[in-house]
């Protein structure tokens, strides 16, 4: 017997989870999210820090934007560097005025927990065991451990929030799901670094030695990427080397990159990934447990959060005008926004890294778009459009 009840029990505090428990707030509908990590982990785990105007837009039009706007940056353009040349993508001439914030998506996480509480939301912390049922019946339920003891929700549908390694994409069959996906031969190591930014505006560096990416925190932190072999260890790279790499690759005439002390490091492997659908019943997908994107597009939290939006406003006509073909539609919608997506973030992910092994034909096409952003507007207007995200719907 369920010894819990709501409308939506939600798997999952990251931006997608949150985010959904939220919007489905402000709509008038109950969730429970269930989060196998502590609140301290959430909040302090570092990500990327990119949003697109429409998700800052959603964050702010919402009641949860007072401190992004605060101290979030506000970006005009971003640079793709080839051989020590740098071309500005111009937002302002080429996207219409639409921009994009610097934001670490841990700040976005605290400030929605936050807001959840605050608003008398329930958000279970350190649950284990989750374990979504019944997804085709009409009384899913959701069985978990928390605080030492077997507990059991009862709601009417499930958002699988939790991730790409999470557990809801699981409970949908084998016969139902395809899936699509492509690793990439290439991980990025990135550092966190105490020192001011020697940048206003993203740097994307393409060089012989490697991709590397210079990105920001604050007027104090910077962020910055390099491109590594995917099975390298972190082990392998003191601080001097990372810094030594970083000054080579992102090498410009009359630039200087400042350095500072590390205060984080790590390698992650890059893939894109798709299933399809994004829905089974009563359980729906959400954000990287649906989908994964290279971060070279900066868009994998951007992904997470135009998911929810669609979600939500179909949980909210299925609960409030028992209208479902909203809901029914949810996975077809999301997935024209999540192929562009992979076609932006692949496309830029291929235009900037150095391809192991070198494959000449392929290297020359590589150059050839490298020479076209460089001399052509439409070319970077489709890259400013593509960055600063696309309508959602
Ligand atoms: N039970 C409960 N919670 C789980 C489980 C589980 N079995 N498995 C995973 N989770 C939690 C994770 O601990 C994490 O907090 O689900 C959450 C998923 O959050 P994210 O990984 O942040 O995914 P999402 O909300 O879809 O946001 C996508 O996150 O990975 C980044 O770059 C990605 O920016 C993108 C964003
Ligand atoms: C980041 O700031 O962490 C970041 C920025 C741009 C990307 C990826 C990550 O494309």
């Amino acid at each position: 017997m369920a010894d819990m009840e709501t409308q939506v029990g939600i798997v999952g505090a990251g931006p997608a989870g949150l985010v959904l428990s939220h919007l489905l707030h402000l709509e008038g509908i109950d969730s429970v999210v269930l989060e196998q990590r502590s609140r301290d982990y959430v909040e302090s785990r570092v990500r990327a820090g990119v949003l697109e105007q429409g998700s800052t837009d959603l964050l702010v039009s919402t009641g949860v934007g007072e401190r992004l706007l605060a101290e979030g940056a506000v970006h005009e353009g971003v640079n793709l560097q080839f051989d020590g040349e740098r071309h500005r993508i111009d937002f302002t001439e080429l996207a219409d005025g639409r921009t994009i914030t610097v934001y670490g998506q841990q700040e976005v996480v605290k400030d929605l927990i936050e807001a959840r509480l605050a608003a008398g939301g329930t958000v279970l912390f350190e649950v284990d065991d989750v374990e979504p049922h019944d997804v085709t019946g009409s009384r899913p339920t959701i069985t978990f451990r928390h605080d030492g003891t077997d507990r059991e929700l009862a709601c009417a549908a499930i958002a699988g929030c939790d991730g790409f390694h999470g557990v809801c994409r699981g409970v949908i069959p084998e016969h139902v799901l395809r899936e699509f996906e492509r690793e990439y031969p290439f991980g990025w190591l990135g550092i966190l670094a105490a020192v001011a930014p020697s940048t206003h505006e993203l740097i994307y560096a393409f060089h012989e030695r490697g991709f590397a990416l210079h990105s920001l925190r604050s007027p104090e932190i910077s962020r910055l990427y390099v491109q590594v072999d995917p099975s390298d260890d972190i082990a392998n790279w003191p601080d001097e080397r990372i810094w030594e790499e970083l000054q080579l690759r992102l090498a410009s005439p009359g630039w200087t990159l400042d350095e500072g002390p590390i205060m984080e490091k790590g390698i992650t492997a890059m893939r894109s990934y798709v299933c399809e659908p994004m829905q089974h019943g009563n359980l729906f997908l959400a954000g990287d447990a649906a989908h994964i994107v290279p971060p070279t597009g900066a868009k994998g939290m951007n992904l997470a959060i135009a998911d929810v939006i669609v979600l939500a406003r179909a949980l909210a006509s299925w609960f409030t005008h028992s209208t479902r073909d909203e809901l029914d539609r949810y996975s077809q919608t999301c997935l024209g926004r999540v192929w562009r997506v992979q076609d932006f973030s692949n496309t830029m992910t291929e235009l900037m890294h150095v391809l192991p092994g070198g494959d000449p034909f392929a290297t020359r096409v590589q150059r050839a778009k490298q020479r076209y952003v460089a001399s052509s507007v439409a070319m970077r207007r489709t890259i400013a459009e593509n960055y600063v995200g696309l309508p959602i719907g």
